[in-house]
């Protein structure tokens, strides 16, 4: 089964989130303070959730990455990752982590059926990691980082949001980490949702981090594998790894979008920055797969084209990143 919406685009790729708390606060995904912690209730089960990925998969999902907030921080989330990687038809199980709990969580992850791991590090030095992270240990995400190539995982993609002035100066340190290092180095644009004071000062295009790797290395361009999502990928001739940029704010990607995302809330979204959102509570308690199904269908049949934010701000909606999973 093939789940194809308005324009064309085959969606086959849900990202499920499993709570919007997180053990970091990145200064661009949330405010320092003031979020206020959802009730128990609020968060939909691992029975709900799983129910949502089962529906799905049998709508033709074929990949479901899990998100947060930070997903290890959920209590029995390997439990959890373990029966959602039994479910028949589900082809690619994946999972973005900051890498804080991962040195001690690796194992189990590797062994609940995970198969691919992506990891946010957006600075070498431990002082501006600190600083972006709001008190991040930088030493212990590359501790997390160790543990899950020692544990049988991929070199995990590794995700570097670059911030004018904040870590641009690092790029070409990233760059140099794949001749090395067989992880995929993925540049992401900086997205305006917090909106904290002066954030235009932050932006660099996608096309000015490919420019500043150029001036030392020659870069060849990747196929995109099957799933591939946002990334556009390099390669330095001979290095271990590779080079992407996610050029969330001024590529266009959006004709290639093959995904819809579920938040801890149970809001199903056909697009990151749309303001359009699903409850999908009134069909999860108590649980009719029917409806469920006929929800999800909607979802992708009304999936926006394209996304509208500039380097100027959007007209959207505030959320904080957490609340969705990126
Ligand atoms: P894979 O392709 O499966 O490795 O995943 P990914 O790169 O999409 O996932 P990841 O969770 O590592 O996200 C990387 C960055 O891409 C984050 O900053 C996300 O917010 C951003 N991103 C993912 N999907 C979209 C999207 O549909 N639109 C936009 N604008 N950004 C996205
Ligand atoms: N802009 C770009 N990327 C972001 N992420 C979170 N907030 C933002 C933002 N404002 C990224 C994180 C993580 C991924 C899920 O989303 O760095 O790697
Ligand atoms: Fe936490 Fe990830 Fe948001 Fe950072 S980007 S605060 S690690 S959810």
């Amino acid at each position: 089964m093939q789940l194809t919406d308005s324009i064309g685009r085959n969606i086959n790729y849900l990202r499920l989130s499993v709570t919007d708390r997180c053990n970091m606060r990145c200064f661009y995904c949330m405010p320092a303070a003031g979020i206020a912690k959802k009730t128990h209730d609020a968060m939909l089960s691992y029975e709900e959730l799983l129910l949502i990925a089962e529906t799905a998969v049998s709508l033709g999902i074929e990949k479901i990455r899990i998100t947060g907030g930070e997903p290890l921080v959920r209590s029995g989330i390997i439990d959890f990752l373990a029966k959602l990687a039994t479910i028949p038809g589900l082809r690619h199980v994946a999972l973005t982590t900051n890498g804080l709990l991962l040195e001690d969580l690796a194992v189990g992850l590797y062994k609940s059926g995970v198969q691919r791991l992506n990891i946010s590090l957006d600075s070498l030095s431990p002082h501006t990691f600190s600083d972006i992270t709001r008190g991040g240990d930088l030493n212990k995400v590359l501790a997390g980082l160790d543990a899950a190539e020692r544990a049988g995982f991929p070199p995990p993609k590794i995700n570097v949001v670059v911030m004018r002035g904040v870590n641009d100066s690092e790029i070409l340190n990233f760059a140099t980490m794949t001749l090395s290092h067989g992880n995929s180095i993925r540049f992401i644009e900086y997205m305006p949702v917090v909106k904290e004071d002066g954030w235009q000062r932050f932006c660099i295009s996608g096309e000015e981090i490919l420019q500043r790797i150029a001036a030392s290395y020659r870069l060849e361009p990747l196929d995109k594998g099957a799933f591939a999502g946002p990334s556009r990928d390099f390669r330095i001739p001979g290095a271990r790894g590779s080079i992407g940029i996610i050029t969330a704010v001024s590529g266009h990607f959006c004709s290639d979008c093959n995904r819809i995302r579920v938040t801890s809330a149970g809001q199903a979204k056909g697009c990151l920055f749309s303001d359009e959102r699903t409850d999908l509570v009134p069909y999860l308690r108590p649980p009719d797969r029917e409806q469920l199904a006929e929800v999800l269908r909607k979802i992708v049949a009304t999936k926006p084209e394209h996304h509208s934010i500039t380097t100027e701000g959007y007209a959207h909606q505030n959320f904080t990143m957490s609340q969705i999973g990126g």
